[in-house]
């Protein structure tokens, strides 16, 4: 018998945020399962899993740092948790 994976704990994408110019009133989906290839947004990776992209609405327009280690407080932007992992 194989070991089931843990299907509700995020993957480690990248130990840095990912800057993305976003346009004012676009929504992003954002990647919290570390498994998609299109990061920081999610690409439906997480099928099977038991986690699901969180939505981000922009309110402006401007370069905003998306967390790709997917440990931060303040998801989907970048807190400098990716430091201490
Ligand atoms: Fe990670 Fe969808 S691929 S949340
Ligand atoms: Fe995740 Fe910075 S990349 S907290």
């Amino acid at each position: 018998m194989t070991t089931p994976t843990d299907d509700a704990t995020p993957i480690i994408a990248q130990k840095s945020p990912i800057p993305v110019e976003v346009e004012a009133g676009k929504t992003y989906f954002w990647c919290t399962c570390g498994r998609s290839d299109s990061q920081p947004f999610c690409d439906g990776s997480h099928k099977g899993t038991a986690l699901a992209p969180m939505k981000y609405s922009a309110e402006t327009d401007g370069k905003v740092f998306f967390c790709g280690c997917k440990a931060t407080g303040t998801a989907p932007l970048c807190d400098g948790s990716h430091a201490k992992l």
